[in-house]
């Protein structure tokens, strides 16, 4: 099959979107614990999170389109680093982004989607993501100009995991992948990879990481918890359709103190999600026994949480 070469309208974008996606697959061994975990490094994409694979297969696809034309604005709500990824891919394609943020968000994450030139509209958080996701559908009901990418219903958002990040995933392992876990934003990682693994090996089992103190697939309530760009209060439509065999707590403090093992132990700086889906792993690899491979994701830098708990030194 002859695969047609996406010429983007501004050449210039070519040099960050060619940058997006292959993220290496390492190897972490907890020589401790006598297990190794298969790590895929998508804080290594150039934006700095998972969440550059997104912005570029919804803006490439209505650029093909016709969706975006020269006045168009792109417009989607986000806790910070799908908004950090838009306004990186509206800055090299020449489009303008605004970006719908809750209050509670961290300042680092502000100053990223500034410094690309897009606009900020924050949002007070008591209401969530609904808040401004019903913003951003209002302002586009009055203003022609505005594309949504709507991250949380877009199912290009799963057939882009499950064609590229699930495909990389079984090139990059080679062998079969007992147990894949992560976290959900959108769900659309999970679906998507989950989806592709489950395809290739049926044998293989699909868990969404939770924070324990919102596990809402484990019939919980939302509560407050400190895993930023996971479980916002409410199961995601794009979930839905994710191939799961079940989940696992994990809690806030667990997480950190993972996160902080990955910086200091594996010289990984990542974010508090990276920490929460590799303590997961960790236990589901010790469940399953040391010839089992299980894969996981560090989805953004640590760089994004200087302001936050993470960064509170003792
Ligand atoms: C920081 C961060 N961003 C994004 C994601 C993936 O989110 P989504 O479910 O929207 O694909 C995760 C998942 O673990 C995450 O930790």
């Amino acid at each position: 099959m002859t695969e047609t070469v996406y010429q983007p309208h501004r050449p210039r974008a070519a040099a960050v979107l060619s940058l997006i996606g292959n993220t290496p697959l390492v190897p972490l061994v907890f020589q401790d614990e006598g297990v190794t975990i298969h790590a895929k490094c998508e804080f290594l994409n150039p934006s700095g999170s998972i969440k550059d694979r997104l912005a570029k297969t919804v803006l490439v696809d209505a650029e093909q389109r016709g969706l975006l034309t020269p006045d168009s604005i792109i417009l989607e709500c986000s806790s910070g680093n799908t908004g950090i990824a838009l306004s990186m891919l509206g800055a090299a394609m020449g489009y303008r982004v605004s970006i719908l943020m809750s209050e509670g968000a961290s300042v680092e994450r502000r100053h990223l989607i500034r410094q690309l030139g897009a606009e900020l509209i924050l949002f007070q958080s008591e209401g969530r993501y609904q808040t401004g996701i019903d913003m951003s559908r209002e302002m586009a009901a009055k203003d022609s100009r505005y594309f949504l990418p709507r991250q949380f219903e877009n199912e290009l958002n799963v057939a882009d995991h499950e064609h590229t990040t699930g495909q990389e995933i079984l090139r990059q392992l080679g062998q079969p992948v007992a147990a894949f876990v992560t976290g959900y934003g959108t769900g659309g990682t999970l679906a998507g990879i989950g989806k592709a693994l489950k395809a290739h090996d049926p044998a293989t089992k699909v868990y969404a990481m939770e924070p324990a103190e919102a596990a809402l697939l484990a019939g919980e309530c939302p509560c407050c918890h400190m895993i930023e760009g996971v479980a916002d209060g409410f199961l995601p439509p794009l979930l839905q359709g994710a191939p799961l065999d079940g989940e696992v707590k994990v809690s806030s403090r667990d997480a950190m103190a993972m996160t902080k093992r990955l910086h200091r132990e594996f010289g990984l700086l990542v974010g508090t999600s990276s920490g929460a889906n590799v303590t997961a792993a960790l236990q589901l690899a010790r469940e399953l026994g040391p010839d089992r491979r299980v894969v996981t994701l560090l989805c953004d830098r640590a760089e994004r949480y200087f302001s936050t708990a993470l960064f509170a030194h003792e």
